[in-house]
């Protein structure tokens, strides 16, 4: 319809042309919009404004001689002057229904133009990094792009969809160097180090995910206040009573596909293969991960110790204590005095590393922990925040050792940060479920 009223509006202006009102030289094309107002009527145009000047006229009477000029059109059921000079198009009622037969024959080919008159033009969209992570961005922009080719074409351009293939340059050389470097190393140890993360997908909630509080009567305590020897002196009962719900949880989950990867992992890799976790959930061990080659940096929370430290290792939790135990629920005596020290009858407590406590060899692997790294060609790093001293120990000895190490998380961390600054490795963008399977396959051929 706008092309109508821009058509009966040219027609008048060559109307004033004929009649010398107008130099036909001079006469400048005129906007025709959408009424921004309703009530001025359909559309607008400034053609009287724009060419006044060239009419030495005043703008509205130059209008009214343009409006007497206009040829008679079924679709228009009124056109006024209004302000300076603009001049409103009202449409007749049925203006619209000659459309229908018109949108009927042309079907597709319907509000098509040669606007573009065959100009050529480029669109390129999406054109994705391939060393960075895909995201529902690139969707949109997949989207996007070829609506506007779609357009540009309907309006007769000639069109062409480009994907910018970043297949050279810098962080393609980094990519490739990078798994260069693992083919390079067949024989180095390959370092897997895992996080909360690693279990989210098994229903543990993660460390800082939204495991909430634990209320002792009336006072909330956060985990980073509960799991602290201070909190164990000061409240035994009530932290023992937190991990065994703690306990419930991680019992009542079953290992995912990451922690069944990481078995076939170990298969596969034999003695180049180590796992360092922070996790206490022991879903690793219940995977099938061995012992030997699980440092539990952590503790694991189906273990205890003596709180005098008089048994030489820590020993699994005994019988008889409830493995579904709710939120809340107290300990009564005699299952406190099942959790005594078996040697000394001291009370026990959880084999975790407390918050105000330090890492050590003999309960949590650290030097065997630190030295690993001093030796891996890979480091693997699954779902952590980096938010305790030993991962991130391990992240820079990789960083300062030049060692490629691939980042898994659903968002950036330290350590993605620090493949990032060392240009070497990668971040993979994603969950453990996503990514540990495909890693583990393909590492398989190394
Ligand atoms: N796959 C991979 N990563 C995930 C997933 C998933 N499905 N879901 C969440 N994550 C990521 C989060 O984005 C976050 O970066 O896992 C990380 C979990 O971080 P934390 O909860 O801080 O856990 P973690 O880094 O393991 O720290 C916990 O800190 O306080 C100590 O002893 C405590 O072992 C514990 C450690």
């Amino acid at each position: 319809m706008k092309s109508h009223i821009a058509d009966l509006v040219t027609k008048a202006l060559d109307q004033l042309a004929a009649d010398n009102i107008l130099n036909a030289g001079d006469i400048r094309p005129p906007v025709i919009e959408r009424a921004r107002d309703a009530s001025h009527g359909d559309f607008a145009t400034n053609a009287a404004m724009v060419n006044s000047k060239a009419a030495k006229m005043r703008p509205r009477d130059l209008a009214e001689k343009l409006v007497a000029a206009l040829p008679a059109s079924d679709a228009v059921q009124a056109v006024e002057i209004a302000g300076p000079g603009f001049i409103n198009f009202r449409l007749a009622e049925n203006s619209l229904h000659s459309l229908i037969p018109q949108i009927m024959r042309q079907g597709h080919s319907y509000g098509r133009s040669q606007a573009g008159a065959g100009k050529r033009v480029q669109v390129e969209f999406v054109s994705a990094n391939p060393t960075g992570p895909l995201s529902t961005g690139h969707g949109r922009q997949g989207v996007l792009g070829d609506c506007i080719a779609r357009l540009l074409e309907a309006t007769g351009w000639d069109v062409t969809r480009e994907y910018y293939f970043n297949d050279g340059g810098r962080q393609m050389r980094v990519l490739g160097d990078s798994v260069k470097s693992l083919l390079d190393r067949p024989h180095g140890l390959i370092l897997w180090l895992t996080g909360a993360g690693i279990s989210a997908e098994s229903g543990i909630p993660t460390f800082r995910g939204k495991e909430g509080y634990w209320q002792v009567g009336s006072r909330n305590y956060q985990a980073e206040e509960m799991a602290t020897w201070s909190a164990y002196q000061e409240m035994p009962d009530e932290v023992w009573a937190w991990y065994l719900y703690r306990r419930g949880v991680c019992r009542a989950a079953d290992p995912n596909a990451a922690h069944r990867a990481l078995v076939r992992a170990e298969k596969h890799q034999g003695d180049r293969f180590l796992l360092v976790t922070q996790n206490v959930d022991g879903l690793h061990l219940r995977a099938g991960n061995s012992l030997e080659r699980t440092y539990q940096i952590h503790g694991n929370i189906d273990f205890m110790r003596c709180s005098r430290e008089c048994l030489p290792a820590p020993i699994p939790l005994p019988d008889g204590i409830d493995l579904r135990w709710e939120k809340g629920r107290s300990l009564v005596g005699e299952e406190l005095d099942r959790l005594k020290c078996p040697s000394c009858g001291a009370l026990g407590r959880p084999h975790v590393l407390w918050f105000d406590e330090s890492y050590d060899e003999a309960n949590f692997r650290f030097q065997s922990s630190i030295d690993a790294a001093r030796h891996a060609s890979l480091i693997v790093v699954v779902g952590t925040t980096g938010a305790t001293s030993l991962p991130m120990h391990i992240g820079t000895i990789a960083a300062q050792r030049e060692v490629p190490m691939i980042v898994v998380n659903p968002e950036p961390n330290p350590f993605s940060e620090l493949v990032r600054r060392a240009g070497r490795g990668a971040f993979l963008s994603g969950t453990a479920g996503e990514w540990v399977p495909e890693l583990v396959g393909a590492l398989r051929s190394t």
